[in-house]
């Protein structure tokens, strides 16, 4: 509920000019660390999520996508799929490379761990200007994978993420302006 929301979002930290001067970077890390929090907005994303029916494969981002997400595959009892930074998975990969708010960066999929025709769903900790998203999906469509929607924890609002994903289904636990 609306109480339970405003208490996550009160465990989100707003850090003034970091990474870089002009950035406002939302800090996650002391909701991760209250059990109670992290616990309840995991269920919250299951529950965020339940309208796209069954899923097959969680599909989430390095690093901070990797800790909902395999949270949330676990709680869907489905498998995870890691997309990593450049260089840190065996060949064959698939790979692609995308900005960021702050710098750019290349993601990268095992090619083969997400099967054909199965119903991918993305996971990662903020959308922000939607980039990294948009690269994993094209990532797991690479794959042949069927990308149902797209879920965060958290989405900046005003850097355009939404747009930059239009056409795929978003879903937001949590939004800051
Ligand atoms: C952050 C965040 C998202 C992305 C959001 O990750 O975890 O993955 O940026 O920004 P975007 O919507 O503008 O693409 P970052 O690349 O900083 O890596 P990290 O998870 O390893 O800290
Ligand atoms: N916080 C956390 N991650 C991010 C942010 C932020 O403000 N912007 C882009 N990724």
């Amino acid at each position: 509920d609306a109480r339970e929301l405003d208490g996550l979002g009160a465990l989100v930290r707003a850090v003034p000019d970091y990474p870089t001067p002009g950035v406002t970077f939302r800090d996650i890390t002391p909701l991760l660390a209250d059990a109670v929090a992290f616990n309840g907005a995991v269920d919250s994303l299951a529950d965020l999520v339940a309208h796209h029916g069954p899923v097959d494969t969680v599909a989430g981002m390095e690093a901070r996508g990797f800790v909902l997400g395999a949270a949330l595959a676990v709680r869907l009892g489905v498998g995870f799929v890691p997309l990593r930074k450049a260089g840190k998975l065996p060949p064959p990969v698939e790979s692609v490379t995308y900005d960021l708010e702050y710098g750019s960066a290349t993601l990268e999929v095992r090619t083969g761990t997400v099967s054909p025709g199965s119903r991918v769903l993305i996971v990662d900790d903020v959308l922000a200007t939607g980039g990294t998203a948009a690269a994993a999906v094209s990532l797991v469509g690479a794959c042949g994978g069927d990308v149902v929607g797209a879920a965060f924890l958290l989405e900046l609002d005003g850097l355009g993420g939404r747009d930059a994903l239009s056409g795929l289904v978003v879903d937001s636990l949590l939004t800051v302006g």
